[in-house]
């Protein structure tokens, strides 16, 4: 699927006022793993500011046991005190990385701003080598300021 539609798909998701913001999250991870198929595990973590640590809210996949990563920790860890985009073509070339599992090869992760500040992320696994672009990028730029508007 396009991401074009996607984007129209990610919208209705969020319009739908039967669900609540929790659902709205599990949906589009849903919809996302479903549909672009080198995503293979996606999930939202949210800062816990006074811990300094991240929570994982809502994910599509395979359970993970990082449900809680401490700030500067992993790439997670890295995005929550950086504030930028982090992709990783190669998670075997990363020094500062958390396995969930010996599947994924590569990562990309997305702040979450809400009124400026950054509240969270969508993480991103891949079990393809190198597989993520600019336009993958943008889309989730783009997911995260929508996502950030229901919050
Ligand atoms: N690989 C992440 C940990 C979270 S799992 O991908 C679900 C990291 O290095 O922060």
């Amino acid at each position: 699927m396009s991401y074009s539609l996607l984007k129209d798909k990610v919208v209705v998701i969020l319009n739908n006022s039967d669900h609540t913001p929790d659902k709205k999250l599990t949906l589009i991870c849903e919809l996302l793993k479903q549909e672009v198929d080198h995503y293979d595990w996606v999930g939202f973590y949210f800062a816990n500011e006074e811990k300094q640590t991240l929570h994982l809210k809502t994910f599509a996949g395979k359970a993970t046991d990082h449900t809680v990563i401490p700030f500067g920790k992993g790439i997670c860890g890295q995005v929550a005190v950086s504030n930028s985009n982090f992709v990783v073509p190669d998670v075997k070339a990363q020094d500062n990385y958390i396995a969930c599992s010996i599947d994924v090869r590569s990562e990309i992760v997305i702040p979450l701003f809400k009124n400026g500040t950054n509240i969270g992320q969508i993480d991103i696994d891949s079990n393809s080598l190198d597989p993520f672009s600019q336009e993958d990028e943008e889309f989730l730029v783009w997911v995260n300021e929508q996502v950030a508007d229901i919050l």
